[in-house]
């Protein structure tokens, strides 16, 4: 059984050959399908097999497919370019005669209202139209987005955002591997949904309670509408694509679409996902 990870040197696809390993896939068992193989050095003197393709080059990616029975499609960085990029993933892994396709999505892909969502839900309609059985890992949003914005909220005692009072179930890009891994090295995946979230769902302003806890320094919450905190990014000099996702993701917040109690992240890996106080602290 060989398995092939896209996007291998990527922050998830990382974490996903090393859970695999973890729950005793054989390196040599395998493929990293990587654009860049002088980042993949670490992965190959591991025994992993190295092989390189562009999202943009299906010829390279079916031959990159050769002989892969499992192939997870992490999704591409490269915001606008994304159904063309994944369309030719999956066109190559239907020339190649893969068995299953594990893709990374967002949650509620069909439903949510957050700009990143239309390239996943194409993703998923052509995924659903192919005739190799796919596997959906919606996952929510990483912890690891905020780390950045730690010392500021820190120094200046707000948490800033546009989430309003909803709820966000976030979980560390870890435990989404966790999940993936354990997905592939599972039977009869083909047709599932998984809506991967952290078991702790909370509101921004108990973001900043847990922040103020863990760094023993008041910090709190202050809701501003989604074009002011997307003016307030730009100005922090963020560029416009960049502020106008966040602050389109912290209104997707104000609506639920980044939560979910499904439960299914920790019915995949077997544990609870890592405590964001947890998290926090490793940060700080
Ligand atoms: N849920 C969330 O909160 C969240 C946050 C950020 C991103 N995401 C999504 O989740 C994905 C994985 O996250 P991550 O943290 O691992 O991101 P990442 O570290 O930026 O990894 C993205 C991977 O995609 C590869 N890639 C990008 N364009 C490619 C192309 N044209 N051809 C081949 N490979 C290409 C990159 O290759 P190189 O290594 O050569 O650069 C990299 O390996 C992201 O790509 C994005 O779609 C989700």
């Amino acid at each position: 059984m060989t398995t092939a990870v896209t996007g291998a040197t990527g922050q998830l696809g990382g974490l996903v050959i090393e859970a695999l390993i973890e729950r005793g896939v054989a390196p040599a068992e395998i493929v990293a399908v990587v654009r860049n193989a002088d980042k993949a050095a670490s992965l190959a003197e591991r025994g992993v097999e190295i092989r390189v393709a562009d999202y943009s080059d299906t010829a390279a990616l079916t031959s990159a497919f050769g002989g892969v029975d499992k192939v997870l499609l992490i999704s591409g960085s490269e915001v606008g370019q994304r159904i063309a990029q994944h369309t030719n993933v999956i066109d190559a892994a239907e020339a190649a005669g893969v068995s299953l396709i594990a893709y990374t999505s967002v949650l509620a892909a069909d439903t949510s209202g957050i700009s990143l969502a239309p390239e996943h839900k194409a993703t998923e309609e052509r995924l659903t139209a192919s005739p190799i059985p796919a596997v959906f890992l919606r996952n929510g949003w990483y912890w690891e987005n905020y780390l950045g914005s730690l010392g500021q909220a820190i120094d200046s005692g707000v948490w800033l955002g546009a989430g309003g009072d909803g709820k966000i179930a976030a979980a560390t890009r870890a435990d989404y591997a966790a999940a993936a891994a354990a997905a592939l090295i599972t039977d009869d995946q083909g047709g599932k949904i998984y809506e991967l979230g952290g078991d702790e769902r909370l509101t921004y302003a108990e973001f900043a309670e847990v922040l103020a806890d863990v760094s023993g320094k008041p910090v709190v919450y202050k809701d501003v509408p989604e074009s002011e905190y997307a003016a307030i990014l730009q100005g922090a000099g963020l560029p416009d694509f960049v502020a106008t996702m966040l602050a389109s993701a912290d209104a997707g917040i104000s609506r639920g679409e980044l939560d979910t109690d499904s439960g299914d992240l920790q019915a995949l890996i077997g544990r609870p996902s890592t405590p964001v106080a947890e998290v926090l602290r490793s940060a700080l």
